[in-house]
């Protein structure tokens, strides 16, 4: 590709990245009687959800509920039955514009449960692949340059680049599966069950790397998860599903306050109680030093 051309490009992307920067929006994301059916089972009905522009919303609900299908929902790989979603003031399934609808979906990264690396290619032409499809003429240094930009940001070591997954450890294959949901510096991040299969300590640091990178690229994250600790350590807010529904948003410590059993029995559960206690031991630490 010639300078001009490639210096055109950048200065477009920088046009679109700067449309929607998270200042620009109040909410990123706006759901409005969402709802999803698959034959007799109604697995959402009636759902809204306002997901802030900046935040770390976490999304918990059992097993079954619907979070990865309401994520599917976003990201326009799972057509609703019924209502609105609005991503950056645009509704995914209006745009009739090819050229709209790649703009508006080349603003987020999706890491999805399992990871799902393509396990024929090396852990920097994973991360190339998002690049290849959106920027065809990208030539290979810059790709190249990209990648290893990628790797590095994730805290993997530089000669994770020409491995293949079935080489790394599964903290590694996450962080790889992030570095390619970030391969297009996205302004909005879905990461669906992101810590699971990780040790405490590996889980611990993808937290910590997730509210790190969220902080210093402005994202806005969506995360799914079980996990009770990475609620405490990495959310802003948190939505609950139940009942076919967001049932409560809002702070850990607002949440607790609302009675609804399933809530209560989340947070206030062995290990939810075990989650809040390292949180508050955590801090008193932070405190001393
Ligand atoms: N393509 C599909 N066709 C039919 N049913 C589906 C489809 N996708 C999901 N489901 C059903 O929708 C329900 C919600 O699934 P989903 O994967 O969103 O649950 P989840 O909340 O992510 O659960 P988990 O915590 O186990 O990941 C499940 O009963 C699932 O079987
Ligand atoms: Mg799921």
């Amino acid at each position: 590709m010639t300078d001009d051309i490639q210096q055109q490009e950048i200065e477009n992307e920088l046009a679109a990245a700067d449309a929607v920067r998270p200042e620009k929006f109040e909410y990123a994301i706006r759901i409005r009687g969402l709802r999803n059916q698959f034959g007799d089972a109604i697995i959402h009905d009636g759902l809204d959800l306002d997901v802030r522009s900046g935040e770390i919303l976490g999304v918990v609900g059992g097993s079954g509920t619907g979070k990865s299908v309401l994520m599917r929902s976003i990201v326009g790989l799972q057509t609703p039955t019924a209502g609105e979603i609005e991503v950056y003031g645009k509704t995914l399934d209006t745009i009739t514009d090819a050229e709209e609808s790649r703009d508006l979906r080349r603003r987020w990264g999706v890491m999805f449960q399992g990871g799902a690396l393509f396990s024929t290619l090396s852990v920097a032409e994973n991360i190339q692949v998002p690049l290849r499809e959106y920027y065809p003429r990208l030539d290979q240094r810059l790709l190249d340059e990209i990648a290893a930009y990628k790797v590095q940001m994730v805290g993997l070591p530089p000669d994770a680049g020409p491995k293949y997954p079935a080489e790394l450890s599964g903290g590694m294959v996450k962080r790889a599966g992030l570095a390619r949901s970030l391969a297009l510096d996205p302004a909005l991040l879905f990461l669906d069950e992101p810590t699971a299969g990780l040790d405490p300590i590996g889980a611990a640091k993808f937290d910590e790397l997730i509210r790190e990178l969220a902080d210093t690229m402005g994202l806005t994250v969506f995360l799914i998860t079980h996990d009770l600790d990475s609620l405490y350590a990495t959310c802003d807010r948190v939505a609950v599903l139940a009942e076919k529904k967001v049932i409560a948003v809002g702070t850990i410590p607002e949440l607790l306050a609302t009675e609804h059993p399933w809530i209560q029995d989340y947070f206030n559960g062995p290990r939810g109680r075990a989650a809040a206690s390292c949180k508050q031991a955590t801090e008193r630490q932070d405190g001393k030093s």
